[in-house]
């Protein structure tokens, strides 16, 4: 797909119930305007999936799921699959650095995901940045260019239109220390840049990459106003109605802008 529409992602993660889930939603689609130019999507707790998508209009919210296992079915107990997700989730993050770093997703069990989304209709949200230590070594570009190839090994040049790529620095997720719009701009270019190696110039150019860490409504404008940026996944600050619609807000402005 190419770059037409800004992407601003609500991650809740292990956070509100399904009646607070769905309460938020509610409140949200009271201040959110609809705008062709911009997609939002929600990632909510695997519970409330089904329940918000017969609650949302989806020309308004679509969903994302925030995790799920590789296999479509069969003896996995406690796990969901790409499969039972087809037709309520249309997005799903993949390789999340919490899903990485606290759960030890594997770059095997990352390609495997990717995978299981595009064949189940599942737009896979695939999350790579680098840790503090790897930043202070010198070594951002190598962290992702190896979860790049990671994650991307077995995607061919059709099944990568419907990926869409976030840049997360580990250090910046739910610290409150942000990124510096220039490093943003330096690390996404670099991932296009390795894309462009992988895929060709156009599928470098038409690839969707998004900023997430410590994203706040103050802070907001300053990474969509980046040529390089298609959108933000939003942590902590998407599950203040408020603060995530005035973020919904500033990407209208930018849409409306038209940078790309
Ligand atoms: P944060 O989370 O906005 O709370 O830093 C971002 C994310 O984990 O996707």
């Amino acid at each position: 797909m190419a770059r037409d529409k800004t992407l601003i992602v609500g991650n809740w993660k292990l956070n509100l119930t399904v009646g607070e889930s769905s309460l938020l939603v509610h409140e949200l689609s009271k201040l959110v305007k609809n705008h062709r130019d911009v997609e939002v999507v929600l990632a909510p707790t695997s519970l409330a999936l089904q329940t918000l998508s017969l609650q949302v209009n989806h020309r308004q919210f679509k969903l994302a799921a925030q995790n799920f296992y590789w296999r479509d079915h069969g003896p996995y107990t406690g796990e969901i699959s790409a499969a039972q997700l087809r037709g309520i989730a249309q997005f799903a993050l993949v390789g999340h650095s919490e899903r990485r770093h606290i759960f030890n997703d594997s770059d095997k069990d990352i390609r495997a995901k990717v995978q299981a989304a595009i064949r189940n209709h599942i737009r896979p949200i695939l999350c790579i940045g680098e840790t503090a230590s790897e930043r202070a070594n010198g070594e951002t570009q190598d962290t992702l260019h190896d979860q790049l190839i990671g994650g991307l090994a077995n995607v061919t040049s059709e099944e990568l239109e419907h990926i869409i790529i976030a840049y997360e620095p580990v250090w910046a997720i739910g610290t409150g220390q942000n990124a510096h719009p220039h490093d943003v701009s330096q690390a996404i270019r670099s991932i296009r840049s390795q894309i462009k190696h992988l895929y060709g110039t156009k599928q470098a150019e038409n690839m969707q990459v998004l900023y997430g860490g410590s994203v706040t409504a103050d802070g907001a404008s300053s990474y969509l106003a980046l040529p390089d940026v298609d959108g933000l996944l939003v942590g902590g600050a998407s599950l203040d109605a408020h603060a995530f619609s005035e973020i919904i807000k500033k990407a209208h402005k930018s849409a409306g802008a038209s940078k790309v």
